[in-house]
């Protein structure tokens, strides 16, 4: 490695070197990196663009374009050179190049600046990755389906306030997941539609000096439409902001179902069982099995939250145009791309493989009245109004508890005390199947609906792999 051998793109209005720790303290480079093949490509576009506007002949614009592929070889190859006196890669790419090819390749940054270059690497980086994310989005609503078509019939508790409700399929609960993934995905496509915006032809800030075609060079970095004010496309982040708004939201739903796999899989639940390979052990106590990678999954989504909170900040009271404080702004939403992806990744394997136990989810729906709701609507079935039936139902539950019954072990004898509208009926009505069977209204929990749910999503998952 030598030591600062790159020249200074700004270099000809100082008299003196750069001090050693401003270098290290400004560069980007160490993590921007990561831009190279958005920057390459942009570069490659803007070549093309500056030809047409008579600034490179086609013979330099060859040499240039040629200089950057093979640049861009170089890199995917892992060959970095780690020169700290590059800034940022920006500047590395451009040097490489006038190395490469000679000072031909100082033309290529004619009337643009890396303020706008910055902001269309990003904007490029995460159009890619939301592609990427909506499809792992994806595949984790196939893992939910799965289990719900594995284990159609198993009914457990429905929870509020975390105590037992009303008895609900296990489908239909995953099946929650499914719909808060539906939007999140919705959300990132939301997002790119402000995210595609082509910001090249801005300049540093005032708007490049070249007539560049700016339509024709958003066209062929694919986007649809131009940024309309340079002041705004070289200051702007909201795109980044964004992101790392869904990004949470999405940290939100999965933190929330990891937090769910970690009760159901405690003893006092013994709902599931996580697969060892998912699990790990205590280095001091021999009898452990840790859902660890559901506590990491909803750990890391403070992380997401904190990479979102800290661009917030950053850009907060930002006077117009560009600041360095900009460059801030990689590191979060690299981070917040590669944890949510790992999460998202490693959530639908180990949905996939979580085995339920049925017999356990079914002996919880028993205990704990899940079906006074259903006692009640029994005596609004016979006309009662239905405060009253709740009162009746209350009074009742208030008997079995003190002796330690359940509803359905009570005699006729003994109901008619407290309303002579029961009958024989009461108890079919209010039991497990009927208390589901009864709920078939659009998006509730009865067998048929949820079956209905399932292929519906399907069909819509589908559908979203044709439309990208
Ligand atoms: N590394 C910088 C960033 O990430 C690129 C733009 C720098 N522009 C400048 N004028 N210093 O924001």
């Amino acid at each position: 490695m030598t030591m600062g051998k790159a020249k200074k793109a700004w270099g000809g209005r100082f008299a003196g070197p750069t001090e050693r720790r401003v270098e290290e303290y400004t560069a980007s480079l160490p993590f921007d990196w990561r831009l190279y093949p958005y920057d390459i490509q942009g570069s490659i576009a803007y070549a093309r663009a500056l030809t047409k506007a008579g600034v490179l002949t086609e013979v330099e614009r060859g040499r240039i374009i040629g200089g950057l592929e093979e640049i861009k070889k170089e890199l995917d190859d892992g060959r970095l050179d780690p020169d700290p006196t590059y800034e940022d890669i920006h500047m590395y790419i451009e040097g490489r190049l006038i190395e490469k090819i000679g000072e031909v390749g100082g033309k290529l940054p004619t009337g643009r600046s890396r303020n706008e270059q910055v902001a269309l690497d990003l904007r490029l980086y995460l159009k890619a990755e939301i592609g990427e994310i909506r499809a792992e989005i994806r595949e984790l609503q196939e893992a939910l389906l799965e289990q719900a078509e594995r284990y159609l019939d198993v009914v457990m508790p429905g929870y509020t306030h975390l105590q037992r409700a009303q008895p609900i399929l296990w489908a239909h609960h995953l099946m929650a997941y499914v719909e808060m993934l539906h939007r999140d995905a919705q959300r990132l496509r939301d997002c790119l539609e402000r995210n595609n915006v082509m910001p090249l032809g801005s300049g540093a800030l005032a708007g490049t000096a070249y007539p560049i075609d700016r339509a024709e060079l958003a066209q062929d970095l694919g986007f649809p439409r131009v940024s309309r004010n340079s002041v705004d496309a070289v200051s702007d982040r909201d795109f980044a902001l964004e992101f790392l708004a869904g990004a949470s939201i999405i940290m939100i739903h999965l933190s929330r179902l990891s937090e769910e796999i970690i009760l159901w899989a405690s003893a006092e639940f013994a709902f599931v069982d996580v697969p060892e390979a998912f699990a790990t052990g205590s280095s001091l106590m021999p009898q452990k099995k840790n859902p660890d990678v559901a506590e990491l999954a909803r750990g890391k989504a403070g992380r997401i939250f904190g990479d979102l909170m800290g661009l917030l900040t950053t850009m907060k009271g930002l006077p117009l145009s560009y600041n360095r404080d900009l460059q801030e702004d990689k590191e979060p939403v690299f981070d917040a791309v590669d944890t949510l992806r790992g999460t998202l990744q490693v959530l639908a394997s180990l949905v996939r493989e979580l085995r339920v136990n049925a017999e356990r989810m079914r002996r919880a729906t028993e205990e704990g009245f899940l079906n006074a709701t259903d006692a009640a609507d029994y005596l609004v079935s016979k006309g009662l109004p239905f405060r009253q039936a709740h009162e009746v139902v209350g009074k009742i539950v208030r008997d079995c508890l003190d002796h330690g019954k359940r509803l359905d072990q009570l005699s006729l004898k003994e109901l008619v005390r407290y309303s002579p509208l029961f009958d024989e009926g009461f108890f079919g009505y209010i039991t497990l199947d009927a208390s589901l069977h009864r709920r078939g209204i659009m998006g509730g929990t009865a067998p048929e609906r949820v079956r209905e749910a399932i292929q519906a999503a399907r069909a819509e998952l589908k559908k979203g792999d044709v439309k990208g």
